[in-house]
């Protein structure tokens, strides 16, 4: 949720800060500027829309300087437009900064600002702190004047400042939005993530709330507000440059999607352990005997991560044995939920930056949960401030509309099953089962992925819909919840995801000949419940495409279309059932003509509540 990022070395800083743009693009793409500190002056270019906008508008111009700022938007306050687009700058045009949250008192920071003269030139909250320090730094040096600023911020902030009085300088601070500073051998870059760093160096450390970085040329050092000396950790980041590329593909979404098969082996390697029936997660070591003793799971999350913790309830109850409960995490600290020490708290996050599911957890801690994480982003927020959690390593995952991470969130829950069935009442004979049929999954992700074609073909049909209905039952009642949020993220197509039980409780009202129907129907144990379904809609004379199991030939007579899966265990079915509903909303996205990777009004890590 907005970009930013700042360098600062011996190379033009301009290109650097455009190149990080365009790999934080993805977190918003609703404007786009820059600021460099040349000779005498700042050079502030901005633009709405993409950043290939903004290079358009510089145009191949040659901007001097090797220290710089830049940012890419998601909207809160203030529409897209080029006044509202980051940096800011101070009434003399000496401050410029980039920022990354909300800031919650800009109204009152800003009539006493205003009334001590101070010129505001855009509608958002932002440009109250950037004013804020040119009234501290009147009287204090730079770093003295941000963190005199800062005491009297409240909300969240990712910043990263420059100043033509301090030339040499960048000052980051964090509150609530993440920051990752880049170690290269003469120069730093500081980023909103790392995909932005990682051409320059594999050397980070992570900023913390209420921490503040004041980088130079061939030195940085991190403090608290107070001014207090912190000594920070350098972590090794552990994937490439090449992983955060398209690689041919024409879309990032269309790339992760067929990358599943080595998220899935990636997320199970040496830790699921056929021979022993079981799953060995040295993240939840230290934690051991606490999940031996737990009594209960609350999963929090949002999106795409939510409906992986729905599937992740049907999996936990039936093979594990423990209650769960999935909350969205935006809804969690608003209730007043019921924790103790016997309660895991469980987040599935691929940024590990969710702003809901970030405080979700910290309710969690406050009220003495054990609490754990299932996350993409190595270093994220999420991972740090749970007591313990498991990596998903599926990699980067770039396209806004999520894919691989969910598969591979899929892949870790099946694990935590197995774990913890294991500690309890689950067979050596069922967990090994289990664990010789998840084996194959990869492969058989791969026979859906050969289909692709078909599919296409299959999603030219339904490109004049306006609306579509998404059904499943049991372990694919959430999948037909993501498939639909899949199909309208990217195609803006109305969907609805339905638990196929209650279609005759009143979405049933719906159907005629122009709303079709996805209905995810494998051989499973609810399977002739589905078939019932789908002739109630065929009665109606709704279309169908059925998601069904290889060799159901019965499954032609009730459907218009049909998409086959490998067979596979009841429980493992949703790792193979999304795939073809994510082929099938990227072919009716990229068909209507919509860039899939960027999808309207939306951003890929939502930091804020
Ligand atoms: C949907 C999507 C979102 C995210 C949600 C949670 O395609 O990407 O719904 O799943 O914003 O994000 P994370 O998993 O980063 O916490």
């Amino acid at each position: 949720m907005c970009g930013i990022v700042g360098y600062i070395g011996k190379q033009k800083a301009a290109p650097i800060l455009i190149e990080g743009l365009k790999r934080l693009e993805y977190r918003g793409y609703d404007s786009a500027g820059i600021s460099i500190i040349g000779k005498n002056k700042i050079t502030t270019i901005k633009s709405v829309g993409k950043v290939s906008s903004l290079e358009d508008k510089i145009g191949g111009k040659s901007i001097a300087g090797n220290v710089g700022i830049a940012h890419t938007r998601w909207a809160t306050h203030g529409k897209p437009s080029d006044k509202n687009s980051h940096p800011h700058g101070d009434c003399k045009g000496n401050i410029f900064l980039v920022h990354n949250g909300i800031i919650e008192n800009y109204i009152e920071l800003k009539s006493s600002l205003a009334k001590k003269g101070h010129k505001f030139k855009s509608e958002t909250d932002s440009e109250v702190i950037v004013h804020l320090i040119e009234e501290f730094n009147k009287k204090l040096d730079f770093k003295n004047a941000v963190l005199e600023a800062l005491k009297l911020i409240k909300g969240t902030y990712g910043l990263a400042i420059i100043n033509k009085k301090e030339p040499e300088k960048i000052i980051a601070a964090r509150l609530g939005s993440p920051l990752v500073l880049g170690i290269g051998g003469d120069e730093y870059v500081i980023a909103s993530d790392a995909s932005a760093v990682v051409r320059h160096t594999n050397q980070v450390i992570y900023l913390e709330d209420g921490e503040v970085a004041v980088i130079e040329k061939d030195n940085y050092e991190v403090t608290d507000i107070k001014d207090k000396s912190k000594n920070k950790k350098i972590t090794k980041l552990d994937w490439s440059i090449e992983e955060a590329e398209k690689q041919g593909f024409d879309h990032f979404m269309l790339k992760e999607i067929f990358e599943q098969p080595k998220a899935i082996e990636d997320a199970t390697r040496g830790r699921l352990v056929v021979s022993e029936g079981t799953a060995k997660l040295g993240g939840l070591r230290d934690v051991a005997d606490k999940l031996r003793k737990l009594d209960r799971i609350i999963i929090v999350s949002c999106g795409t991560s939510y409906y992986a913790g729905l599937v992740g309830e049907y999996m936990l109850e039936e093979y594990a044995g423990i209650p769960v409960e999935v909350e969205y995490a935006s809804e969690f600290r608003y209730r007043k939920p019921i924790l103790d020490e016997k309660t895991a708290v469980l987040a599935i996050s691929q940024s590990g930056e969710t702003a809901d599911t970030l405080e979700a957890i910290r309710e969690g801690n406050n009220k003495g949960a054990i609490t754990l994480g299932i996350v993409n982003t190595v270093g994220s927020t999420i991972a740090r401030e749970t007591t313990a959690g498991v990596y998903n390593h599926a990699g980067p995952e770039i396209g806004v509309a999520s894919t691989k991470a969910f598969t591979s969130q899929l892949s870790v829950l099946i694990l935590l099953t197995l774990l913890l069935g294991r500690q309890r009442q689950m067979s050596y004979v069922m967990g090994k089962r289990i664990a010789s049929e998840m084996k194959k999954i990869p492969k058989q992700v791969e026979e859906i992925l050969s289909q692709s074609k078909e599919i296409k073909k299959i999603a030219k049909k339904y490109l004049k819909y306006k609306n579509i209905l998404y059904l499943g039952r049991k372990y694919n009642e959430p999948i037909a919840l993501e498939g639909a949020l899949k199909i309208k993220e990217i195609s803006y197509i109305h969907a609805e995801g339905y638990p196929s039980g209650e279609m005759k409780h009143g979405p049933i009202a719906l159907i005629d000949e122009n709303f079709p129907s996805v209905f995810v129907v494998p051989k499973d144990s609810v399977y002739e419940k589905n078939i019932s379904g789908m002739q109630e809609i065929k009665a109606r004379g709704g279309k169908i495409i059925a998601i069904a199991t290889e060799g159901d030939k019965e499954i032609k007579k009730h459907a218009d279309d049909v998409i086959y899966i490998p067979k596979t265990l009841e429980m493992l079915t949703p790792l193979l059932s999304v795939v073809p509903l994510q082929l099938l909303a990227y072919y009716v996205g990229t068909g209507l003509g919509y860039d899939v990777d960027k999808p309207r009004n939306l951003a890929k890590s939502v930091t804020v509540e």
